[in-house]
């Protein structure tokens, strides 16, 4: 089974964040917190509109939380939970991704 890899870990070291376009049209966030790496669909919940303003910046200042730069709203990487904001409580979507023994970053069950 081969899965669509998206990123090599690596590529997160710098920015700890990246915007990837699938073979499918979604738009996603890839970021990297804590040495854990998260994906989403790059999708605000309060207006629909993607959240960065400049790319691969997907991290407020102090690189722990997701921040939409339409307006401000602050999610949690672990779940993509909107803790501040217009949208507070609502949800990313998330993007089931893993890594392997090298590094690449692969999107889930496909
Ligand atoms: S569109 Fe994201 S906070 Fe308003």
């Amino acid at each position: 089974m081969s899965r669509l890899r998206l990123a090599h870990r690596t590529e997160l070291d710098a920015t700890s964040a990246l915007g990837i376009r699938l073979p499918d049209g979604r738009n996603v966030l890839l970021v990297k917190v804590h040495e854990r790496i998260s994906a989403f669909v790059n999708r605000c919940p309060h207006q629909g509109v993607m959240l960065q303003a400049e790319p691969n910046v997907f991290l407020e200042a102090s690189g722990e939380l997701i921040q939409c730069t339409m307006h401000g709203a602050l999610f949690l990487p672990e779940t993509g939970e909107c803790i501040f904001g217009p949208c507070q409580g609502r949800h990313l979507e998330p993007v089931v991704v893993s890594v392997d023994a090298e590094g690449n970053i692969q999107l889930a069950g496909k």
